[in-house]
């Protein structure tokens, strides 16, 4: 049974995880969508290869989906170096990270996911090590304690969050490069879904390829588990490739509507309208309302709402826009001193 939730969400599956690294372009010239933060990686990397110098550290930010890793492997690869990947909630003691930094190679990337949730004790090893190359180890306790400086290899850190709020302004100012991901535009998704496929010898139409693209929410890694979804329906269906007929057909059995949104997405905007008159209504209001837990509701679902048009934020709270009303089939309220 297809989960509908499961399926439209940005968050790694146990299958996308295994297909993923198949997918992954290893070269920045290879990546598609994302110009700004390609263009201006690119002028970075190449300035750090020509000086010879490791590349300042790198902080990745965004939804989840959107490429964060496939960034890292890309510095590394560009750089030629090696790349070590660990994240915030597998570092639990200071000596976990001192293991990792002291096992470094020259100008080695470290990639640092979730790095929104390390220990402060964990952070404040960061600290030296990103700025000064050092380790400094507390030895002995009490009034004999001592403070070591051990010298570490030169290094690149690239952390990642979903949630770049949560970083403490120390961390934050120590990363001299900061890169925000957006959710990609329909056409960036297609030509995703079509380089995907050929990988994967998956025929596909360029028309259902944007039609893919169009119900991904903006996430390269949701267009991808629909083209393998989809990959599915067209092989039972005796068809050797996926068409636009096919793929709206999936799509239409999948619940995917044609803006990606799940069953979470539509009663949020529902919740809005219907019991707080289309707002301005606060978060807590309305996760209260759904039972759903809010960080869930502004990490994974508020984003691609407020880029897709469908809700807006306000000093007082949230909003549903028109095209919300327009989309759960209801007559948006009269404005007034409006015509319409
Ligand atoms: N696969 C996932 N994200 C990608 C991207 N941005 N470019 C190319 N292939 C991808």
């Amino acid at each position: 049974m297809v989960d509908e939730k499961e399926i439209l969400s940005g968050t790694a599956l146990a299958d996308d995880v295994a297909v993923e690294p198949t997918l992954r372009p290893k070269i920045l010239s290879e990546y598609i969508g994302q110009t700004k933060v390609r263009e201006n990686l690119d002028v970075f990397l190449t300035a750090a290869r020509g000086r010879g110098d490791p590349l300042d550290h790198v902080l990745l930010t965004g939804p989840p989906g959107l490429g964060k890793t496939t960034l890292a492997y890309i510095i590394a690869h560009e750089l030629g170096t090696g790349l070590r990947i660990t994240s915030g909630p597998m570092i639990t003691r200071a000596g976990d990270l001192a293991g990792i930094l002291t096992n470094l190679q020259p100008r080695d990337v470290l990639f640092l996911d979730e790095i929104h949730r390390l220990s402060p004790a964990v952070e404040e090893i960061l600290y030296p090590a990103m700025e000064d190359f050092r380790l400094d180890v507390m030895i002995g306790e009490g009034p004999m304690a001592r403070t070591m400086k051990l010298d570490l290899p030169p290094f690149t850190l690239v952390g990642a969050t979903t949630r770049p709020g949560l970083l403490s302004q120390p961390l934050h100012g120590r990363f001299g490069i900061a890169l925000r991901l957006d959710f990609y535009d329909v056409e960036s998704l297609a030509k995703i879904v079509e380089r995907s496929a050929k990988i994967l010898g998956i025929s596909i139409t360029p028309e259902a390829a944007r039609e893919i693209g169009g119900r991904s929410r903006g996430t390269p890694r949701i267009a991808n588990r629909l083209l393998r979804r989809l990959r599915d329906f067209a092989e039972v269906a005796g068809k050797g490739r996926i068409d636009l007929p096919t793929a709206r057909e999936a799509l239409s059995r999948l619940e995917v509507d044609e803006h990606g949104f799940d069953e979470l997405d539509r009663r949020i905007l529902a919740t809005i309208i219907e019991k707080f008159g289309g707002g301005p209504v606060g978060i807590n209001s309305i996760a209260a309302s759904l039972g759903e837990d809010r960080g869930t509701l502004e990490d994974l679902y508020e984003p691609y709402l407020l880029q897709a048009g469908f809700l807006q934020r306000t000093p007082r709270g949230r909003i549903a826009s028109a095209q919300a009303y327009r989309h759960l089939g209801i007559l948006p309220p009269r404005k007034e001193g409006s015509l319409f």
